[in-house]
């Protein structure tokens, strides 16, 4: 798919169908994640595939319902003794992964909100160490039924032309 057209089709899915996911597209979603502009490059993050069915489960029971009708969960560990940029890199590579999601024809959405506040359980879980932030996960299936985009702002409405106030468009 053309970028602008998988920019404008990705949205949020929060109901999937199992299907199965070859390593060869995990690999390409891990591979896209990777390739994230970060600051000075450290690149403070590493990744999680989690595809054991009762991992899936107590992550949807345990953060949101819908992780459970996922076939894999990625989850995104990051590192912040490594640098004060980790959480505006890890959602460069979260945006570049869900994209890259999108066009191998998927669906996902990005979980932040539920994950925050059991982050300290999950991270048991997983068994990741206590020194590392884990706060964003994609849970990774097929769409199931129709989902509709969501409305976004103007760019006529947002965007100034040398100094704000003034229209550029
Ligand atoms: C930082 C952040 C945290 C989010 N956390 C959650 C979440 O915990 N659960 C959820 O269902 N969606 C979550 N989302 C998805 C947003 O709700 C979604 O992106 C937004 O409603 C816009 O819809 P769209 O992604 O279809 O454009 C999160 C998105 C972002 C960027």
């Amino acid at each position: 798919m053309e970028l602008f057209d998988v920019i404008e089709k990705r949205k949020s899915v929060r109901s999937y169908e199992k299907c199965k996911i070859p390593k060869e597209d995990i690999e390409k979603i891990l591979k896209a994640g990777s390739l994230a502009p970060s600051g000075r490059n450290v690149q403070p993050f590493e990744f999680i595939v989690i595809d054991d069915e009762k991992l899936i489960k107590k992550l949807g029971e345990e953060v949101q319902n819908c992780i459970s009708e996922a076939s894999v969960v990625i989850g995104i560990i990051a590192d912040p003794s490594q640098s004060k940029f980790w959480l505006e890199d890890i959602s460069a590579t979260t945006e570049n992964m869900l994209l890259a999601i999108e066009n191998l024809g998927y669906a996902s959405c990005w979980i932040e909100g539920t994950l925050l506040p059991k982050e300290k359980l999950i991270k048991e879980l997983l068994k990741i160490p206590e020194e590392k932030r884990f706060i964003i996960i994609l849970p990774i299936g097929k769409a199931k039924g129709e989902i509709s985009k969501k409305t976004k702002k103007n760019i006529k409405e947002i965007t100034h032309h040398n100094f704000y106030g003034n229209k550029y468009f």
